[in-house]
């Protein structure tokens, strides 16, 4: 189909359901953004952030890229980042990651796919960082889960890293950083436990991560 036909008639129907539930809903939305959160998740197709979490048009400012990495020189991450801690003064910004994220795999096993192996090199970094942690572990599926969770773990502390958030974190704003993992079979999130709320936490975060590498996460 060219037009995209059966898109459309479904975005019409979509808009008339929530304009029936509140026929003023669109025009209040038009006059004001001013979302809580701030969610940082890979782009897979099989998560959808806000409809997942029961979050309307408007709750959620949303950046996704694979496997959900926050680059120090990722100028389109840290501008939507900057924006939402300093214009929209977010509260909360989620890391999201996956079970069996593909990126993460393609990193694991070494996979040939062209310009994005150079994205997915950061978390080879972080399995050849964790290589003794990862060793431990005796099936391939367990290794790729746990190197799905210390992606999310160490993307939290990057984020903290940021000027943009140590700076909020120094002039007092309240924000909060947090890790979460899905697991796409159940379509359950779960709270890494990592949440960071000032530079002390993250200090604290990090030692974590450096003394105690096989402790971190939570398992599914
Ligand atoms: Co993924």
């Amino acid at each position: 189909m060219d037009s995209l036909k059966n898109l459309l008639e479904k975005n019409r129907n979509w808009a008339e359901k929530m304009k029936d539930n509140e026929p003023e809903f669109f025009e209040k939305l038009a006059g004001l953004q001013n979302p809580e959160y701030l969610w940082i998740g890979c782009s897979d197709s099989r998560i959808t952030p806000a409809t997942s979490i029961g979050m309307l048009p408007g709750e959620m400012f949303v950046h996704r890229n694979i496997a959900n990495l926050v680059i120090h020189t990722d100028m389109n991450c840290l501008s939507v980042m900057q924006f939402a801690v300093d214009v929209l003064k977010v509260k909360h910004i989620i890391v999201c990651g996956h079970y069996g994220c593909g990126g993460v795999k393609a990193a694991l096993d070494d996979t040939r796919l062209g310009l994005i192996d150079n994205w997915l090199r950061h978390i080879q970094d972080l399995a050849h960082k964790y290589q003794a942690e990862l060793d431990q572990l005796e099936n391939y599926e367990e290794r790729l889960d746990k190197l799905c969770e210390i992606n999310v773990i160490e993307q939290v502390v990057s984020v903290g890293e940021t000027t943009i958030v140590q700076d909020a974190w120094l002039r007092g704003q309240d924000l909060r950083v947090h890790g979460w993992i899905y697991y796409i079979t159940d379509g359950i999130y779960r709270d890494l436990k990592v949440t960071v709320k000032s530079i002390e936490s993250l200090d604290d975060l990090r030692l974590k991560t450096i003394n105690q590498r096989q402790k971190i996460g939570v398992g599914k």
